[in-house]
C-alpha cells in the first residue's frame, strides 16, 4: 500500500489516516472525478523540480471543464498545493496524484454535488520496470477498443474512463504481457492503456494525432518537441497494426512510464527486438531534461 505522511484534502495538509471521503461519494459510484499523474524529478544540482507542472494543473481544469465540474480553487492554488504535498512528505522526487471529484449528496447520476480535491504525493520509480525502461517491454494488443470519441471524452483524464484501461491492462498482465496497446474503433493504432505511442520507420518518428482517440499526453508532446529539436523528423499520423509489426523502433510515452522501449509485440520482434538509436536518444535526452541538465527546456521544471 501507498504510504504517505501527508494527503492534501480540501485546501488543506491532513494525516494520511485522515484523508478519507465518504460511502456516498459520487464519484465512488459513477466515476465523475478528473486527475492527473505528475512527476517530480531530482535535478542533477540537487534541487527538486515538478516537471510541466502548469501544463499537468491545466489539464485537470480542461477536464473538470468537459465534465462541467467548477473546481473550486484557481490553477495557481493547485500547483501550489502539489508542491505543499511534497514538501510535507519531504519528497525531492516522486508523483503526485491530484483528483477533483463530485463528493457526497444526491446519488442520481447526473447530481452536481460538491466537489472535493485531493492531492497525493509519494515515491515511484519506473512504471513499467528498471528492466523494461534498459531492455524494453514487451506488449499485447488487446481485445478492448480505445474509445470512440463520441463514446466518451478522450481529450479528459476522467476517473471511469480508466475502466478502459484496467481491463486492458488486466488482460495484457494475465496473458503474460507488461503492457497492453489499444486500437482505435476503426483499426488504427491509438495508444497504451496509460501512455501514448510512437514507431520509428527509416528514421521517421510517428504516432497518431491528437483527432485519434489518444490522451493528449504531455509526454508525448514533450518527445516531439525533443525529437524536433535533435532535428528527426515527425509526423502525426494514423498508422495499422501490421505497419507497428514492421517499425524500426517502438516506444511508449506517459508520466507514469517516462519514455519505455517496447521490444516486443503479439510475439513479433520489433526492430532488432532492442531499444534502437532513435528511442536511446530520446530517452536519454528526455531524463537530461527532468534534471535540469538542457538549458533549452528548463521552463518546463517549477524548483521548489
Ligand atoms: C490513456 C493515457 N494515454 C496517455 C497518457 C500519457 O499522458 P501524459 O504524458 O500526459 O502522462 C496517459 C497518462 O496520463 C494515459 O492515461
Amino acid at each position: 500500500m501507498i504510504k504517505a505522511d501527508k494527503i492534501w484534502l480540501d485546501g488543506k495538509l491532513v494525516a494520511f489516516e485522515d484523508a478519507k471521503v465518504h460511502a456516498l461519494t459520487h464519484a465512488l459510484h459513477y466515476g465523475m472525478g478528473v486527475f492527473e499523474g505528475i512527476r517530480a524529478y531530482r535535478g542533477a544540482d540537487g534541487r527538486p523540480a515538478v516537471f510541466r507542472l502548469r501544463e499537468h494543473v491545466q489539464r485537470l481544469f480542461d477536464s473538470a471543464h468537459i465534465v462541467l465540474m467548477e473546481i473550486p480553487y484557481s490553477v495557481e492554488q493547485l500547483e501550489q498545493a502539489c508542491v505543499e504535498t511534497l514538501k510535507a512528505n519531504k519528497l525531492d522526487a516522486g508523483y503526485l496524484r491530484p483528483l477533483a471529484f463530485f463528493g457526497a449528496g444526491a446519488l442520481g447520476v447526473g447530481a452536481v454535488n460538491p466537489v472535493q480535491v485531493m492531492v497525493a504525493a509519494w515515491p515511484w520509480g519506473a512504471y513499467l520496470s528498471e528492466e523494461g525502461m534498459k531492455r524494453g517491454i514487451r506488449a499485447k494488443v488487446s481485445s478492448f477498443t480505445r474509445m470512440h470519441v463520441n463514446v466518451n471524452m478522450v481529450r479528459a483524464k476522467i476517473s471511469g474512463q480508466y475502466v478502459n484501461s484496467f481491463l486492458a491492462t488486466r488482460e495484457a498482465a494475465l496473458s503474460g504481457f507488461d503492457e497492453a496497446i489499444l486500437l482505435d474503433t476503426e483499426g488504427y493504432v491509438a495508444e497504451g492503456a496509460g501512455e501514448n505511442i510512437f514507431i520509428v520507420k527509416n528514421g521517421v518518428l510517428q504516432t497518431p494525432p491528437l483527432s485519434s482517440p489518444v490522451l493528449a499526453g504531455i509526454t508525448r508532446d514533450t518527445v516531439l518537441r525533443i525529437a524536433r529539436d535533435l532535428g528527426i523528423p515527425v509526423r502525426e499520423e494514423k498508422f495499422t497494426r501490421d505497419t507497428m509489426y514492421l517499425a524500426d523502433e517502438l516506444f511508449m510515452t506517459g508520466t507514469a512510464a517516462e519514455v519505455t522501449p517496447v521490444r516486443e509485440v503479439d510475439g513479433r520482434r520489433i526492430g532488432k527486438g532492442e531499444p534502437g538509436p532513435v528511442v536511446k536518444k530520446v530517452q536519454e535526452t528526455f531524463f537530461r531534461a527532468v534534471r535540469g541538465e538542457e538549458q533549452r527546456y528548463r521552463e518546463w521544471l517549477t524548483a521548489y
